[in-house]
Order: structure tokens, then sequence, then C-alpha cells
């Protein structure tokens, strides 16, 4: 008797630590805290306190059973900073929004690990280097913001390839160049496309006036190279 309670106890526990991994994710979530330089609001001092479960913290969200980070949403938050590759742990994550903060330097590749991430919002901050061709391959993202940062570059076309789930595409005041990729057209389900304020050349894929899920499309002020001359393109469709 003693012994099978003994099994099932460890039948039980290893299963928890399947899917329990709060400790993972607070690490996670220590680490980015560490990296964030400039806190105005003092939400670090005030509210993320290492004594507290981090799904307490503001702007966390766990799962009810098994205590995982879900969602983040430190948009607004007046953080300055890098961010943590640490945050490539959190597997659990599915709504990632650091909008409208000062967050600097690239996007660490580590986020790639983020398979159940179905929003990316990092939209107005101060990131540089390429657009990740690696959002290309995570299978459930539907929305892509990454406007009003410091992007160069071409759209990576893996960002395009076979991807009938993603819904908005917003890109805006950025420095990516090259061409706008035909591929654009064949997102089947895209609802919001935005490039508008970045410096590409060459000619508009026309299909993307044919787009049937298209609801907004933002092209003003894209500069396209046409034989010798530039031509700034004024449209907007909503
Ligand atoms: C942090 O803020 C959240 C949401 O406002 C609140 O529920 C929580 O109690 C706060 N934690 C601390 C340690 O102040
Ligand atoms: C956290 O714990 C330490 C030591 O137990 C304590 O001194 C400190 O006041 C606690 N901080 C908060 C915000 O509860
Ligand atoms: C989390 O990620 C970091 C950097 O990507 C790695 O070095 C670390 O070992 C990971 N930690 C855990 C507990 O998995
Ligand atoms: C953003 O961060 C950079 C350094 O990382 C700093 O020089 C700049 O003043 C910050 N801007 C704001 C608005 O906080
Ligand atoms: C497109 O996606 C489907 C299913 O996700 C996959 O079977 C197919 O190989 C992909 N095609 C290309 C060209 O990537
Ligand atoms: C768009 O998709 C169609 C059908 O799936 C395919 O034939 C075509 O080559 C694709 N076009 C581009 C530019 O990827
Ligand atoms: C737009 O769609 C119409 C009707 O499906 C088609 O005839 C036309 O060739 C398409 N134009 C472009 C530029 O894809």
């Amino acid at each position: 008797m003693d012994k099978l309670c003994f099994f099932i106890t460890v039948a039980v526990l290893s299963l928890n630590c399947l899917a329990y991994n709060l400790p993972t994710d607070q690490e996670a979530l220590v680490a980015f805290k560490t990296r964030i330089i400039s806190d105005p609001n003092n939400i670090l001092v005030k509210n993320w306190s290492t004594n507290t479960s981090i799904c307490n913290w503001i702007g966390v969200s766990c799962s009810r059973k098994w205590q995982r980070v879900t969602a983040l949403d430190f948009s607004n938050f007046g953080f300055s900073g890098t961010i943590a590759p640490h945050l490539g742990n959190l597997t659990f994550l599915s709504y990632l929004n650091i909008n409208s903060n000062n967050f600097t330097g690239i996007i660490p590749l580590e986020l790639s690990h983020l398979r159940r991430l179905k929003e990316i919002n990092m939209g107005s901050n101060n990131f540089i280097g390429v657009v990740p061709s690696w959002l290309g391959a995570i299978p459930e993202l539907q929305h892509i913001l990454l406007d009003d940062n410091s992007f160069s570059g071409s759209i990576p076309k893996s960002l395009l390839h076979n991807n009938s789930k993603l819904q908005t595409l917003q890109l805006a005041y950025n420095f990516l160049n090259g061409n706008i990729p035909q591929e654009i057209c064949n997102l089947s389900a895209l609802e919001y496309l935005s490039l508008r304020y970045n410096m590409f050349t060459g000619s508009i894929p026309f299909g993307i006036f044919n787009m049937s899920s298209l609801r907004e499309l933002g092209l003003t002020n894209i500069a396209c190279q046409v034989g010798s001359q530039t031509i700034f393109v004024m449209v907007s469709r909503n």
C-alpha cells in the first residue's frame, strides 16, 4: 500500500512537472526585468516584486490551470532597455505586446521558440536590425506589428510564403527597402496591411488592390523607383 502510494505520488509529481514550469517562467521574467534600464513609473520596484508570483505582476497573465505565462502586455509602461533572450523560454506565451516603450537592440532569435504566439506587437520602440524571418515559421501567428521602429533590410519572403493565418502586417515607419514582394498578395487572410513611410524601391504589386480580405491598406509615402525616376505613392484604402 505504501509502495503504491509512493508510485502514485511520483507519477502525479512528474506529470505536474511537465506542465508546471513556473520557475522557468519566473527566471525568464526576472532576466527580462534586469535588462530594463529605465522605468519612470516605478513598476519594477513597486509592483514587480520577486517576493510575489510573477502571475501577480502588472501586465502578466497566466493560465489558471498550470500557472504558465500566456500573455504579456507592457504597452505604454515607459520601459527602456533591451529584450532578454530568456523571454523565449515562455513557451506558453500567445500574446506579446510591448508597444510604445523605448526598447532598443534587435529582437532576439530565441523568441522563435514561442510556438504558441498569436500576436507580436513591438510597435513604437527603437528596435534595429532586420524584420525576423523566423516569424513566418510560427504556426498560429495572426498579428505582426513592428511599425515605428528602425528596422532595415527588405521584407523577408518567408514571412509571406504560405501564410494563410496572417491578418495584420504593420511595418510602417521603418527604413525597409527593396521590393514589396509579389507574395504579399497571397496572404489570403490579410485584413490590415501598412507599409507607409519606408524606403521601398520597384513597383507595387498591383495584386494588392485585388486582395479580397483586405480592409485597410496603408501605402502612403512609399518611394518607388520606376526606371530612373522615383515616384512617391499616395494611396490609402479604408
Ligand atoms: C501589482 O499590480 C497588480 C494589478 O494592478 C495587483 O493586482 C498586484 O497586487 C500588485 N502587486 C503588488 C506587489 O503591488
Ligand atoms: C520581500 O522580501 C524581503 C525579505 O523577505 C522583505 O525585506 C521585503 O520587504 C519584501 N518586499 C516586498 C515588496 O514585499
Ligand atoms: C532560458 O533561456 C536562456 C537564454 O535563452 C538560457 O540560457 C537558459 O538556460 C534558459 N533557462 C531555463 C531555465 O530554461
Ligand atoms: C530611449 O533610450 C535611449 C537609450 O537606450 C535614450 O538615449 C533615450 O533618451 C530614450 N528615450 C526616451 C524617450 O526615453
Ligand atoms: C504550405 O503549408 C502546408 C501546410 O501547412 C504544407 O503542407 C506545404 O508544404 C506548405 N507549402 C510550402 C510551399 O511551403
Ligand atoms: C500565390 O499562390 C498561388 C496558388 O497557391 C501560386 O500559384 C502562386 O505562384 C503564388 N504567387 C506568389 C507570388 O507566391
Ligand atoms: C484582379 O482580379 C480580377 C478578377 O479576379 C482578375 O481578372 C485580375 O487579373 C486581377 N488583377 C490582378 C492585378 O491580380
